[in-house]
């Protein structure tokens, strides 16, 4: 079975090398030592964009040599956003509660989505960021506008505050980290009962 502890060392020193306030606070501390788990390889749809994509630096490039041997999920079922979107969403979880690597601190992965995939406003108690590693992206926190994203940019969510995600032509491929809350938690949605 191939070893994914170079993709853990990858995204690692992917985090270090950048400068950024929440992203800091996100990091102190967290000892990237981790146990390793084994989980069998799991494919899903959304895959398939990620080998077309031109890799702008290591962490993807390493993601993409790694992707046919990773346990891909997805939190819903066709009944939440129908069929286009569970062929073009999903997540894999390198590090955390179920991950590659496990930490009940932090959880960290890789969120796909396909083009022309609108992920509605949600909200979870873990503080999160997003950091993309594709251009063209749109994103949008507390209800505001939505703003396109560049590579390499950071997207604090505090606690609690809603999210949505809108592809357009490009596919999305976003490095993530949850932290201070439930790592495996299912996001909640406008109506949803509490
Ligand atoms: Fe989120």
């Amino acid at each position: 079975m191939l070893d994914h502890r170079n993709l853990l060392v990858t995204f690692r020193d992917y985090l270090v090398a950048m400068d950024a306030l929440h992203l800091r606070r996100f990091l102190d501390g967290f000892d990237w030592d981790l146990r390793s788990r084994e989980l069998a390889a799991e494919s899903i749809p959304v895959v398939r964009h990620l080998q077309p994509i031109k890799a702008r630096d290591d962490l993807l490039a390493v993601l993409a040599r790694h992707a046919n041997n990773l346990h891909w999920g997805r939190t819903y079922s066709p009944a939440d956003f129908g069929d286009h979107f569970l062929q073009n969403y999903g997540w894999v979880e390198l590090f955390g509660s179920r991950g590659h690597f496990a930490s009940d601190e932090m959880a960290g992965g890789f969120l796909v989505l396909g083009p022309g995939v609108d992920y509605p406003d949600h909200h979870h108690i873990a503080e999160e960021i997003y950091v993309p590693l594709t251009d063209g992206s749109f994103w949008s926190k507390d209800r505001g506008a939505f703003a396109i994203r560049k590579v390499g940019e950071v997207i604090h969510h505090p606690s609690g505050i809603s999210h949505a995600m809108r592809t357009a032509e490009q596919p999305l491929v976003a490095l993530y980290l949850w932290r201070g809350g439930p790592l495996s938690e299912k996001p909640k949605f406008q109506g949803d009962t509490p």
